[in-house]
């Protein structure tokens, strides 16, 4: 993989590094790889170089790079009518409606698609407010929720600092961090009950990540997440879960809520809804919530809504997970991806923590155990160059694994369809790569 320095581009990484703006970055520190094909929970680069996908990318191609199904599906919707208006409807955007309604838990039952992650939960925002007539939303800190305005005003983590003051309304509660907070999970659950309290009446949603993603890999205890709806239906509050990332047998259950057994009232998913096959974002409802629309208008929509060849990938991607028994799978090899990861804590004085549940897995890195002192800042985030977690990372990739991170924590979200096997070789990968760290610990 290209280490970065400018003569080593090749023609297109240089094209696209002239012509193309960077996603979150200072633009003089971007350096492209290119990407030539993916096969199975593996992909290459454009010098041949193979990698084990142990984070699905952005935590998305949950179903790895040559899923068949999805491509086919695809395809013939392209030649058989590519987009249709969003007054008009197709076969899949209907069925995937409908399939929704399946797989998501209790009431669940009917979907405003939008294309991406952000859009989800720029309905999911609208939806409340308009459904309750009030306008505050309450977030959590380490929280990454989108980059419009309004969902990146409801995201916690720092990259909501350069929009701020952002979208009036937007209140951010602690989180569920045992490792890291000086505030025990429950604790900050409580908290959010007194803020509620301390609003009065005004508060539309609160809004959660069920199990927290790229803020860290934050699991709540048993019993958070039903407390939490019960709280906000107390102050008259809905619940939104944001299963972006957690959704779609990441858990080694269909959505994160269904890991604590919740039904909120508004979910949020995109990333697996298709396996990063297609852009689609959905924003599914209760059915009180869908009955309130039926005569106040619903003032939302995008030339995109709905999307035929997008939802033709989603609903070939459910088909997948369910035909290929992918979200049991998940959560069996889960667990022995857990006792790898604990293997490398043992070997590895720079893990500070191993954390997570199914295929959703997080490791927290620290320069003193004893005292956890993390790595990698929160202000790191927004700093120019790397930080030690960003080198491990680095250090991965030279022996074959991609590994995504953020802040303190390596993120761990390889496709469902990884094997033991698979499991062992990227395992081997990190425990060469953490040398860099545990030789960075303060002495
Ligand atoms: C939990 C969560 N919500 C929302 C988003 C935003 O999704 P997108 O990047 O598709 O807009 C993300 C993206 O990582 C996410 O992890």
């Amino acid at each position: 993989m290209s280490d970065g320095s400018a003569a080593e581009l090749n023609e297109i990484e240089r094209l696209d590094k002239d012509h193309v703006l960077g996603t979150w970055s200072y633009q003089s520190e971007v350096s492209p790889t290119q990407i030539v094909d993916g096969d199975g929970v593996r992909f290459t680069d454009a010098d041949g170089n193979e990698f084990i996908d142990f984070s699905g990318q952005l935590m998305c191609s949950n179903l790895g790079h040559s899923a068949s199904r999805v491509s086919e599906a695809i395809a013939e919707q392209a030649a058989d009518v590519p987009y249709v208006a969003p007054n008009y409807t197709t076969e899949a955007r209907a069925r995937l409606g409908e399939k929704l309604a399946e797989v998501t838990p209790g009431n669940l039952s009917k979907t405003f698609f939008s294309t991406s992650g952000t859009e989800a939960i720029e309905a999911a925002i609208k939806i409340a407010k308009f459904y309750t007539g009030k306008d505050k939303v309450v977030s959590r800190y380490r929280s990454y929720h989108g980059a419009t305005y309004g969902s990146i005003s409801v995201t916690g983590d720092p990259r909501r600092l350069a929009a701020e003051p952002g979208m009036p309304g937007a209140i951010k509660a602690p989180d569920p961090y045992a490792y890291g907070s000086t505030m025990d999970p429950m604790e900050s659950l409580e908290y959010i009950d007194e803020m509620l309290m301390l609003e009065g009446d005004t508060v539309a949603a609160v809004l959660v990540e069920p199990v927290v993603g790229s803020n860290g890999i934050l699991v709540p205890p048993e019993e958070y997440l039903p407390r939490l709806k019960e709280i906000a239906h107390d102050h008259g509050a809905l619940l939104i879960c944001d299963e972006v990332m957690a959704g779609f047998g990441r858990t080694g259950e269909w959505f994160g809520s269904d890991v604590f057994g919740v039904t909120p009232d508004i979910m949020t998913m995109a990333k697996g809804l298709t396996g990063a096959y297609q852009p689609l974002g959905a924003t599914v409802v209760t059915d009180e919530i869908a009955a309130h629309f039926e005569d106040e208008m619903l003032t939302h929509g995008h030339t995109y809504a709905g999307h035929a060849v997008a939802c033709a990938a989603g609903v070939a991607a459910i088909e997948t997970y369910q035909e290929e028994n992918l979200i049991e799978r998940a959560s069996e090899t889960g667990e022995y991806l857990e006792a790898r990861l604990a293997d490398l804590a043992d070997a590895h004085p720079s893990v500070g923590d191993t954390r997570g549940v199914g295929l959703f897995r997080g490791i927290e890195l620290t320069k003193h155990p004893e005292k956890r002192v993390p790595f990698g800042e929160r202000a790191d985030k927004l700093a120019k160059g790397s930080t030690v977690v960003d080198e491990v990372a680095a250090a991965a990739g030279e022996h074959g694994t991609y590994v995504a991170n953020m802040i303190n924590t390596l993120i761990i979200a390889p496709p469902l369809t990884i094997t033991e096997a698979e499991i062992d070789e990227a395992i081997d990968a990190l425990d060469a790569a953490l040398e860099v760290s545990d030789d960075a610990m303060v002495a």
